[in-house]
């Protein structure tokens, strides 16, 4: 069963901005594009690489190591080397704090 848990404030995900989280054995990526925050698995699907560390542009995130570009929207991958989707997770926005639902 899923369940909303707080994420941060919505301040430390400022526009253009990547923020990464732990809770209890899931870590999940949040991303500020345009003003819309997502949220989707913090680690890549190719390899062991930390995407809070990559790239942020409107295609979506790029992996600091191999340079895939994933999608925020579904997860999918736009390039190899990476062919898997991220897992995304649904947000929700209460007096300034950001929920995931996990
Ligand atoms: S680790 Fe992300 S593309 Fe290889």
């Amino acid at each position: 069963m899923s369940r909303w848990i707080k994420a941060c404030k919505l301040e430390q995900v400022k526009i253009g901005q990547l923020f990464g989280f732990s809770h209890e054995d899931k870590k999940i990526l949040l991303a500020n594009q345009k003003g819309k925050i997502f949220a989707t698995d913090l680690i890549c699907t190719h390899a062991y690489a930390d995407l809070s560390t990559g790239f942020l542009s409107a295609e979506g995130v790029r992996c600091p190591l191999h340079l895939s570009v994933f999608n925020l929207q579904n997860g999918k991958p736009d390039n190899l080397p990476a062919d898997v989707a991220l897992k995304t997770y649904n947000v929700k926005i209460e007096q300034n704090e950001i929920y995931v639902e996990v």
